[in-house]
């Protein structure tokens, strides 16, 4: 079991980022946790073990990941998964036919997907909503609804959601509130600090950092919950690899330091698009004007590097000149990675969305996303000025 390092609750956050679940290894005294590339463990007689007796169900490597995503996370508990979906799809699986979800109408493509496609045909219930006003989301609420599903900011609109407002509501109505905190990570937000009972990271993203490993993971603060979802961890059996788990431990340690500097990128990148003659809307929640910048800033301690505008043409044409021009920014799904990506939501990572619920919900086809990294910010925006033209 991954409990919060009591030691490090009180510190501050670049003390806990390095130090999460870094115990030296007991046999050789390694600072770095040791990749336990093994499937099972020798047990001295029949259920006579060190605690850990299946890969699947207990990993030494693992068990150090989950330890670090809880204290970043300010949470007591964590577990981690083969991919930010497996994690999504763990918290589903706390439900059962009938049950209702309140999602947003603005989030990544793939939970849509996997919401709308997967476990909609097992007659779990989603509604999707404007979750920017939190009393669309008391009114969508029914007697069967379980969970509340927030992601903030969204992908790739950079909507934001009141998660204080939201859990006073979700606490209100006994329903489950977790959160998507893979845009904003544990260094600009901490959800369960806020009111929620779950975070979920595709880990993949900025935990990572790399762009070099897919993994989920889930954090919480009840046993309860805990046990419900480490049962359905160990049963369904969607658990990172012991090298995954290494690079993930290894991508906390300077998280705070890439976020840092994707928080200055961003802020550089997102006032000069807003400033470009051929650029139309640049979405980016660090605008004063921002329709929810104040919700944002008080949940948020600054804004980061995730952004997406149109160009004042705003076709598939023209945006697919841009996104074929850029020589820094590469044209790649995913995000979050030190290095600079270009993407086209809507033939890319959002394709899984109907066309017009895409466009109903203000994701058009020339909508254009970067995710700033953490290069030279001169050199990128010299990049982008080249690509716009
Ligand atoms: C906000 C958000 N949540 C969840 C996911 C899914 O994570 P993964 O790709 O690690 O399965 C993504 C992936 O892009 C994402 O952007």
């Amino acid at each position: 079991m991954s409990e919060h390092n009591q030691d490090l609750s009180n510190m501050k956050q670049a003390t806990k980022f390095i130090n999460a679940g870094a115990h030296p290894d007991p046999s050789t005294g390694a600072i770095m946790t040791p990749i336990y590339q093994t499937s099972t463990y020798v047990q001295a007689a029949p259920a006579q073990h060190k605690g850990y007796e299946y890969a699947r169900s207990q990993n030494p490597t693992r068990k150090a990941l989950e330890e670090a995503l809880a204290v970043i996370e300010n949470g007591k508990y964590g577990l981690a998964f083969g991919s930010g979906v497996a994690a999504t799809d763990a918290v589903i699986k706390l439900l059962s036919p009938g049950d209702e979800v309140i999602a947003g109408n603005d989030m990544y493509g793939g939970t849509y997907r996997l919401f709308s496609k997967v476990f909609a045909r097992f007659g779990i219930v989603f509604k999707y909503i404007n979750q920017s006003d939190a009393e669309n989301v008391r009114k969508a609420i029914t007697p069967n609804t379980k969970l509340i599903w927030v992601e903030t900011p969204t992908n790739p609109l950079m909507n934001i959601s009141d998660i204080r407002a939201i859990a006073k509501i979700s606490k209100e109505n006994k329903v489950l509130l977790c959160v998507d905190n893979t845009f904003a990570t544990p260094y600009l937000q901490n959800p369960l600090d806020l009111g929620a009972d779950i975070v979920m990271h595709s880990s993949t993203k900025y935990i990572g950092g790399h762009s070099d490993v897919i993994q989920g993971a889930l954090i919480m603060n009840d046993a309860d919950l805990r046990e419900q979802l480490y049962f359905i961890q160990k049963s369904c059996g969607a658990v990172p690899g012991p090298f995954d788990c290494f690079l993930a431990i290894r991508g906390i340690k300077t998280l705070h330091v890439r976020m840092k500097q994707h928080c200055e990128n961003g802020k550089i990148i997102a006032h000069f698009l807003r400033n470009h003659p051929k650029v139309g809307k640049v979405y980016w929640c660090g605008f004063e004007d921002h329709p929810h910048y104040d919700v944002a800033k008080s949940q948020m301690r600054d804004f980061g590097g995730m952004m997406s505008f149109t160009l004042k043409e705003d076709t598939a044409e023209a945006a697919t000149k841009v996104l074929t021009a850029t020589r820094l920014f590469s044209l790649a799904e995913s995000l979050g990675g030190v290095e600079s990506l270009i993407n086209h939501p809507a033939s890319m990572t959002h394709a899984s969305i109907p066309r017009e619920e895409r466009i109903k919900n203000g994701l058009s086809d020339g909508l254009i996303r970067v995710s700033v990294g953490i290069e030279d910010a001169g050199d990128l925006v010299e990049d982008l000025k080249r690509a716009i033209g």
